[in-house]
């Protein structure tokens, strides 16, 4: 099994994901944590792309479990001798990896691996595709904090054309019955998703997921000089305060303070779950590793 998108999951599996998710959210809050069910796998991290809270996380998760990590060193690997993306994977599968946690700039590059791996591929962002772990660390994180998902009015604002989050998030939030609200740049919102203003979206929202403006995908210049982001299209005190009395804002992270949000805003104790969602990472990591080797390990 894989896991490189939403639509690939069942219901059940998203639901043992969340359920273990929470288990492994309170586990990892205890000073020790030496669960072995993974001894003796071995984890590869393959990320083409930066990254801070998905490769830690992983990283953690997998050494939690007791699995043995590696994580590639893309810049000093032979893709920069030229070896293309097939050959690499080619080389990683003679290794015998147990799981490949792969992120890539090229949407479908997770799943053209996973065709050549024998191992399960877990997708960890792959261009404007989808980031299916990190929509369930989301769900997750909205689950805990409301106790549902199902009737929450989440808004899901910024740069939708490129952000692999808000698709999976999309798919996931829909299908656990959430109602969700879309807004950005109008430039940035793709053809099939209907959206409008940030304000339209924000009105009695009970969560604000904020998005982050994908430069590095923008060909054209998005014409926004500085504040002027914030300005119109980003999560404002003000904006913010027409939300529902006891909304939450979230992030995937990276922000960009004073861009698509207010930095108090983001720092804001009892309203932001930005960092609570970096901590679900982790715990859903693990629960993710889990299910997909469950087939692998050898019982006692
Ligand atoms: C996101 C990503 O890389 O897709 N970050 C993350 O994984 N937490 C969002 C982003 O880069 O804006």
């Amino acid at each position: 099994m894989d896991l490189l998108s939403i639509t690939s999951l069942s219901d059940d599996q998203i639901a043992t994901i969340l359920d273990e998710g929470e288990r492994w959210f309170a586990y990892n809050r205890q000073p020790r944590r030496n669960d072995h069910r993974l001894d003796g796998l071995t984890i590869v991290n393959a990320f083409f792309e930066n990254s801070t809270r998905t490769l830690l996380s992983f990283e953690i998760a997998a050494n939690r479990l007791g699995a043995q990590v590696v994580t590639m060193q893309v810049e000093h690997s032979s893709i920069k001798k030229g070896e293309t993306l097939a050959d690499t994977a080619r080389t990683l599968n003679a290794m015998r990896p147990d799981v490949l946690v792969i992120r890539h700039g090229t949407s479908g590059a997770p799943a053209d691996v996973a065709r050549i791996m024998d191992c399960p591929v877990i997708n960890g962002g792959d261009g404007i595709g989808e980031h299916p772990t990190q929509a369930l660390l989301d769900a997750a994180t909205l689950r805990q904090h409301f106790g549902r998902i199902e009737g929450l009015k989440i808004a899901i604002c910024g740069d939708l054309k490129h952000s692999r989050v808000a698709r999976s998030n999309a798919l996931l939030l829909t299908r656990l019955g959430a109602e969700l609200r879309f807004a950005g740049p109008p430039s940035l919102l793709p053809d099939d998703i209907a959206g409008g203003t940030i304000e339209e979206a924000v009105v009695g929202a009970d969560a604000v997921m904020m998005l982050r403006v994908q430069r590095e995908r923008l060909s054209e210049e998005l014409g926004d000089g500085p504040g002027e982001y914030l300005a119109h299209y980003g999560l404002t005190k003000e904006r913010f305060a027409h939300a529902a009395p006891y909304a939450v804002v979230m992030h995937p992270g990276p922000i960009n303070r004073g861009v698509e949000i207010d930095g108090a805003l983001a720092d804001h104790d009892e309203r932001s779950l930005i960092v609570r969602q970096v901590e679900m990472g982790v715990a859903v990591r693990m629960a993710c590793l889990d299910l997909l080797t469950a087939d692998r390990r050898v019982r006692p």
